[in-house]
């Protein structure tokens, strides 16, 4: 059983709904995940988590959504180290915005290996031109990242 954190990023919902959909699948495996939707590196310390998932689209002109923009803040300011942590990025977006497609999950993930975390494999990029199931795509993700991650 892992506990794992799951900051979400949203303005529409999207990301909100999909990162449900994984924390749903990631309890009934029997973990312990708690999607955030202000994350703060306070709740980041707060406990042991086994491991992070950052679930965000971009918004603006490849920005992070302000319910999540003071946790990417607070990482850069506070500098939890991470140490081999395991993390793992979900990020959505639309390629018609091609020179910032998904660009928040980009720094996400930027963030996280500078903090010194693992990424045992890449972050997803889920575009909403390519498809109307963003949440399979996603589960389709986290049946890998779950099992390199929480082995
Ligand atoms: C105003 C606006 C700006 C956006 N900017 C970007 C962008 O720069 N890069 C990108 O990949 N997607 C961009 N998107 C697409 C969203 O990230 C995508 O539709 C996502 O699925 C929305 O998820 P959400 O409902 O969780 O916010 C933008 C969407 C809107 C409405």
């Amino acid at each position: 059983m892992a506990n794992i954190y799951l900051p979400v990023g949203s303005v529409t919902g999207t990301a909100t709904a999909v990162a449900n959909v994984l924390a749903e699948t990631l309890n009934a495996a029997g973990h312990n995940a708690l999607v955030d939707a202000n994350a703060s590196v306070a709740a980041l310390n707060a406990q042991s988590w086994d491991a992070v998932l950052v679930v965000t689209s971009t918004t603006g002109q490849g920005d992070i959504p302000a319910n999540l923009r003071p946790f990417y803040v607070q990482l850069d300011e506070q500098f939890p180290l991470q140490n081999g942590r395991p993390f793992g990025v979900v990020s959505l977006g639309d390629s018609s915005y091609d020179r910032t497609f998904c660009n928040a999950g980009a720094l996400l993930e930027e963030r996280f290996f500078e903090l010194q975390g693992k990424a045992p494999i890449p972050r997803v990029t889920i575009d909403a031109t390519e498809t109307s199931t963003p949440d399979d795509d996603a589960l389709f993700w986290l049946k890998e990242w779950m099992e390199v991650a929480l082995a």
